[in-house]
């Protein structure tokens, strides 16, 4: 097996070459390797140079751009390693999957002892060397199939308080096949202890897993920087309620035993619009904490609206970003002049176009509008396209 932590010179002269784009002189660097594993080489310089900022010493960690691309980011596999941490203490804990070990780090530099179980020779061989990078000392790594004999025996063994699996995404295969495989785990790991983690695509139906998972568990939804990006489902003693959502950077949680029915859909915006963090969202917690809102639009993201402004106290307040309706407009031959008047009638200089622009056609729109505003004060206007209306908003600021 072709060994690239052999060459760091090598990866560090791709890097610098990425960077000042010459890519195409790489000269003596390409000639010493074959083409797979100059491929490999150039595919590490990249995820690393993509890694330095978002992960601790991501400038030096080993993985290619698709193992990082499929790995935990540091942001959500520090946030999970604390939380577990809140619950059990400093717990043992197993980490299924384990790729080339991004989460295991995590889980290793907060937690006591780490047992990682990864099937491919290649992703284990990388994980070694990033558990070295970090000098841990707590972390067992087994090169194997987490359903085989021999890895669930090595498990029980281990006696985890905890076990977190993170399975591979299929790219082929139904969305049943990916249902089964997590009740597999489930089933499979559930004897040896009930505190179970096991991370889910987004997209997945927690509703029909619920059917088929005779177990109480909490669907964590994780949003980083107001984008979906973890489904996670926590079982037994980390299980707080029955649905959750929390927003990092900021390590905001808000969570649930009693999701309540739908809002009240309506067609007319009121006076204020509220913009939901996609977590908050897609967790259908906003018909708990927002009962006197009604649905503006569905969508990716649901926006409601108001004619007040949602209490200071409310603990979905961190979620949500709340909106001054200012014009509506219905699709007209003069809506576009319309709501240019009332940009330069009130000086505003820039207009950020939201919900409902399609963002091959953001700048062109936006520009259109900025181009004619020159004159304006730094104001900035918020554009919505709902309902076939245009909603011309002003951020509300407290
Ligand atoms: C989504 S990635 C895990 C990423 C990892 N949690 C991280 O944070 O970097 C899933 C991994 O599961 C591995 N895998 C797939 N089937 C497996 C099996 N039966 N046993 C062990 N590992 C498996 C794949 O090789 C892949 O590396």
């Amino acid at each position: 097996m072709f060994k690239p932590w052999n060459h760091p010179k090598d990866i560090n002269k791709i890097k610098r070459h990425i960077l000042d784009n010459r890519m195409n002189k790489l000269g003596s660097v390409s000639r010493k390797y074959s083409d797979d594993e100059l491929d490999e080489l150039k595919s590490i310089a990249k995820a690393q140079l993509k890694a330095r900022n978002s992960f601790d010493k991501g400038y030096k960690l080993m993985a290619t751009q698709n193992d990082l691309r499929y790995s935990t980011p540091q942001i959500v596999g520090d946030y999970r390693a604390k939380r577990v941490k809140k619950s059990l203490g400093n717990a043992k804990i197993v980490d299924l999957f384990s790729g080339v070990g991004l989460q295991t780090i995590s889980f290793a530099k907060n937690l006591k002892r780490v047992l990682s179980v990864e099937i491919d020779e290649r992703k284990v061989a990388f994980a070694e060397r990033n558990f070295k990078l970090f000098d841990l000392r707590n972390v067992d790594l087994i090169k194997g199939d987490v359903f085989s004999e021999e890895v669930i025996n090595k498990v029980k063994e281990f006696s985890p308080s905890v076990i977190f699996a993170d399975p591979e995404r299929k790219s082929v295969g139904s969305r049943e096949d990916e249902e089964e495989l997590i009740v597999k785990i489930y089933e499979t790991f559930s004897p040896i202890t009930k505190n179970l983690i096991i991370e889910i695509p987004p997209y997945m139906s927690v509703e029909s897993l619920r059917r088929k998972i005779h177990s109480s568990f909490e669907s964590e939804y994780l949003s980083i920087d107001g984008n979906l990006r973890r489904l996670t489902l926590y079982f037994g003693k980390l299980r707080r309620f029955e649905v959750s959502c929390v927003k990092l950077p900021e390590e905001y949680y808000l969570g649930t035993n009693h999701i309540q029915g739908n809002l009240e859909e309506v067609e007319e915006p009121g006076e204020f619009i509220i913009e939901l963090d996609e977590a908050f969202s897609k967790s259908g917690l906003f018909s708990s904490f927002l009962t006197s809102c009604k649905i503006l639009s569905g969508g990716r993201n649901f926006v409601l609206t108001s004619n007040e402004l949602v209490k200071e106290d409310n603990p979905a307040k961190p979620f949500i970003q709340e909106y001054k309706t200012l014009l509506v407009e219905n699709y007209s031959q003069d809506y576009d002049n319309n709501i240019l008047a009332f940009l330069k009638e009130h000086d505003f200089k820039y207009v950020v176009l939201k919900q409902g622009f399609s963002p091959e056609t953001y700048w062109q729109v936006r520009k259109s509008y900025e181009n004619k505003l020159k004159n304006g004060d730094n104001k900035m206007a918020y554009l919505f396209k709902l309902k076939n209306k245009l909603i011309l908003s002003e951020l509300v600021t407290s």
